[in-house]
């Protein structure tokens, strides 16, 4: 196993516990030091705090990259694209995770807990955190982006 000090906030709602849980401890198992913000239980709850906590981990510099995980994915990357700071992305599949870190300098992963299965959203979530920004030309346009924060 290779070490890796990579820190990961996660959070899920109640839809994406499940798989929350897993990836919690498969992420943590590979190296990475995963900080669970909840939610902790199936019990139902509201995809926009679960967001919000793990966004502002990520924007505060607490954690280097999040991950969410609710029904679809949608709504949390909705949700936690309103922290300044952060580019949340709603990935069902590992070459938009590879290309949305490449090309977009994504910071925060949102899965969908009740389409995509555990293996796959492994896939997803590994070629998330295992690609590096490119740089470059894409620094512009994220840059541009970021830009829009301070727009009135
Ligand atoms: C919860 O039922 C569901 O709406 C939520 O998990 C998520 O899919 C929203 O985007």
């Amino acid at each position: 196993m290779t070490e890796n000090r990579i820190a990961i906030a996660i959070g899920s709602d109640h839809a994406g516990f499940r798989l929350k849980e897993s990836l919690r401890d498969s992420l943590g198992e590979m190296g990475y030091a995963v900080k669970d913000v909840g939610t902790y239980s199936e019990e139902s709850c509201d995809y926009p705090d679960l967001a919000l906590a793990v966004a502002e981990t990520v924007a505060q510099g607490e954690a280097d990259k999040g991950v969410l995980v609710c029904g679809t994915g949608a709504g949390m990357a909705m949700a936690a694209n309103k922290v300044p700071g952060i580019r949340a992305v709603a990935c069902n599949e590992p070459y938009t995770a590879e290309y949305c870190r490449l090309h977009n300098d994504a910071n925060v992963l949102a899965l969908a807990g009740r389409s995509v299965d555990e293996a796959t959203a492994f896939a997803i979530a590994d070629a998330f955190l295992a690609t590096a920004f490119e740089g470059g030309r894409h620094q512009r346009r994220v840059d541009q982006i970021t830009g829009m924060e301070s727009q009135p």
